[in-house]
């Protein structure tokens, strides 16, 4: 708790970032990979080796963008580091442990960002004007070369979401829930706005079940984003065995890897 609260104290992180929770999500879930590492590895394993099967797909390696690169867990950073000439590790919040391990390497640069643009709105949107500008960021570097989106995609609606409901309860369910969903296919709009090579992963589904593997809860998002989901690149993370969320209850994710060369 100590620790969560000196965290919380010295990272460098927005003002809007502290206020829309990002940073208390980031310091959350590293406590929970502290507590979850064992089940947590297979998910890690899988996702760097996909990152990194996918360079394949690179002629050249100049500049490498990974959005969503939080705690650095699933992302192979010496490795990237080593074959490209800059990486840009983008999120909304970068953990002290993690500017401390960029620094390690000249070439990395922690950029704080928020790829969907929300809360750069938070002071003109209304239930009236819920739209949001494209993103454009890095759209005219012409140096990128690969293009990573890593676990990030579910992520996105979350604090938003949260937000929203908050500061304007007269916004009903089904609004939020299609705000929700546009906001995810904004972001692989953009991913596919760029013309390099291009490594999506991202959850298919959300589980929550009780001890007798019942399910409880699923979110469906291969469905309600058009995934084809019946590619073979895909795996379940534990992410939170039973017992962690509540006594008898666990939660996984399925996670599928989508390519573009
Ligand atoms: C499940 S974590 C992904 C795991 C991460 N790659 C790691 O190794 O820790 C989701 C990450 O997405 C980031 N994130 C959520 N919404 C974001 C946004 N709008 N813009 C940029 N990053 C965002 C979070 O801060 C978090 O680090």
């Amino acid at each position: 708790m100590l620790t969560e609260w000196l965290t919380y104290i010295a990272a460098d992180c927005p003002q809007s970032a502290r206020k829309l929770g990002y940073l208390r999500e980031s310091i959350a879930i590293r406590s929970r990979y502290r507590r979850c590492k064992t089940a947590w590895q297979p998910h890690l394993e899988r996702s760097r080796a996909a990152l990194l099967a996918s360079l394949q797909a690179c002629d050249s390696f100049r500049s490498a963008l990974v959005f969503g690169s939080g705690l650095l867990l699933d992302v192979p950073l010496d490795e990237l580091a080593r074959r490209f000439e800059k990486v840009y590790l983008v999120d909304v919040v970068h953990l002290p442990e993690v500017r401390r391990a960029v620094r390690r390497h000249s070439n990395v640069h922690c950029i704080s960002l928020d790829v969907t643009g929300f809360m750069q709105q938070l002071d003109t949107i209304s239930p009236q004007h819920l739209g949001l500008p494209l993103p454009e960021r890095f759209l005219d570097d012409p140096d990128i070369d690969w293009v990573a989106s890593v676990n990030l995609l579910s992520q996105l609606p979350l604090l938003p979401l949260d937000w929203l409901s908050r500061r304007f309860p007269e916004l009903d369910h089904a609004t939020l829930d299609s705000w929700g969903t546009r906001l995810m296919r904004q972001h692989l709009d953009y991913l596919a706005t760029f013309a390099a090579p291009t490594c999506l992963l991202a959850d298919m589904e959300q589980i929550v079940h009780d001890s007798d593997g019942k399910i409880i809860e699923r979110i469906d998002f291969a469905s309600r984003l058009g995934f084809d989901d019946t590619t073979p690149d895909q795996w379940r993370w534990d992410i939170a065995p039973p017992g962690e969320i509540a006594p008898g209850i666990g939660s996984f994710h399925r996670v599928a890897v989508y390519t573009r060369s």
